[in-house]
């Protein structure tokens, strides 16, 4: 992502004078008394940057503040320029960032903060037993993620991949809208610094098959892990499932089969009992798929997502229907000659070396 800070500064002062800022700079000593001094009570989750804190400004605001467990002096300088871009982007879908504090060693992000949490733990954490996911909320949320990143795909100046599209960072605001968080951090990561991230940064089971193994990231890398999370959003299912203590399953390998053979009722998440839209749902599995193929130049764009979610392209889906990957498992080959489910088992393996350090999607 190369950034122009210039283009922000421009548009600022254009802008000054009829608009309130939008981010600010925090001060350590703000932040520690928002927190209680990053009360262990206060933590609201852990991930590859570090722990994420809840805190109450002295304006009764609510934030989540996320304290960076590792840095190097080699990103320095990068941090507080990428943190201000960043900041300036503002989309109804994106979790927008409060600001950051800089001071010593400590590097903070403050975001706004989203009462009702993660999609990863309504579908698979401490609120998956409560079911207040029902479908409109969930076509709501595909529709909604879906939407803010075409925002970074196509409208964005300079445009950005997110590079780590999953569950945990699908944010809920308290009417259950989606918020896409952590998008253009990615780089921001030091080497080693997290569980999660390898030399190619991302989660596994999300990972396009070309960006894990050639570590290649482009918009249709996103694409790849936007169909992973609406088949776990449909399914209820996590992106890999252990079968046994050496065999894996992807959540493509387990849809595809089940889309070939039309067995729709087969694939909505058992907690929403059988209230879905059928037709919607049908909606949902058919565009996961063609996003999460393993060709890039055969996936759609995320605009091409939006207009399909939406059902406000009837043709392109009667087309995508008829597509041949969905005749039969059998004919689910790519140009090599071998299996979708095939390929995307040695993307998988091609993951073993550094699984180790991973906590895998699968053990959250
Ligand atoms: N703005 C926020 N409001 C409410 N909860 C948040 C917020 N930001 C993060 N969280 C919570 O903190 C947890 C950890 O977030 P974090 O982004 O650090 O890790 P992650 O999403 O699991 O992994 P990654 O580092 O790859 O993004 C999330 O799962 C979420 O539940
Ligand atoms: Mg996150």
């Amino acid at each position: 992502m190369a950034f122009r800070f210039c283009c922000g500064k421009a548009l600022d002062r254009k802008r000054r004078g009829k608009e309130q800022p939008t981010w600010r700079v925090f001060s350590l000593k703000e932040l520690h008394s928002a927190t209680n001094n990053f009360n262990y009570d206060n933590k609201l989750g852990e991930g590859g940057f570090g722990s994420v804190y809840w805190g109450q400004l002295w304006d009764g605001s609510q934030i989540a503040v996320k304290r960076l467990k590792v840095w190097s002096n080699k990103a320095e300088n990068e941090f507080a320029v990428e943190v201000e871009i960043l900041a300036r982007i503002r989309h109804k879908n994106l979790l927008s960032l409060r600001g950051y504090c800089a001071e010593g060693q400590e590097r903070l992000i403050v975001y706004e903060y989203m009462p009702n949490l993660s999609l990863l733990s309504h579908l698979h954490g401490h609120h998956s037993s409560e079911s207040l996911l029902d479908w409109k909320r969930r076509m709501n949320i595909a529709i909604g993620s879906a939407e803010g990143i075409v925002y970074l795909h196509h409208q964005a100046t300079p445009h950005i991949i997110h590079r780590d599209i999953k569950a945990s960072n699908v944010l809920l605001d308290s009417d259950f809208h989606a918020r896409v968080a952590d998008f253009g951090f990615a780089k921001l990561i030091p080497d080693g610094a997290t569980h999660v991230t390898t030399k190619v940064k991302g989660t596994l089971g999300y990972l396009a098959p070309e960006y894990a193994m050639l570590g290649k990231a482009n918009e249709s890398c996103d694409v790849y892990s936007f169909g992973i999370l609406l088949l776990e959003l449909a399914s209820g299912r996590r992106p890999i499932e252990k079968l046994s203590s050496t065999v894996k399953r992807s959540i493509v390998e387990w849809a595809l089969p089940l889309v070939c053979e039309k067995k729709f009722s087969e694939l909505a998440d058992p907690s929403l009992n059988g209230n879905y839209v059928e037709e919607e749902l049908k909606r949902v599995v058919f565009v996961a798929l063609i996003c999460a193929q393993d060709l890039p130049e055969k996936r759609p764009t995320m605009l091409d997502v939006v207009e399909l979610l939406k059902g406000e392209s009837k043709d392109k889906f009667t087309y995508i229907e008829n597509s041949e990957m969905f005749k039969s498992p059998l004919a689910v080959e790519s140009n090599d000659g071998t299996s979708a489910a095939e390929d995307s088992l040695d993307c998988i393996s091609e993951e073993k070396e550094s699984e180790r350090e991973l906590k895998e999607n699968t053990e959250q």
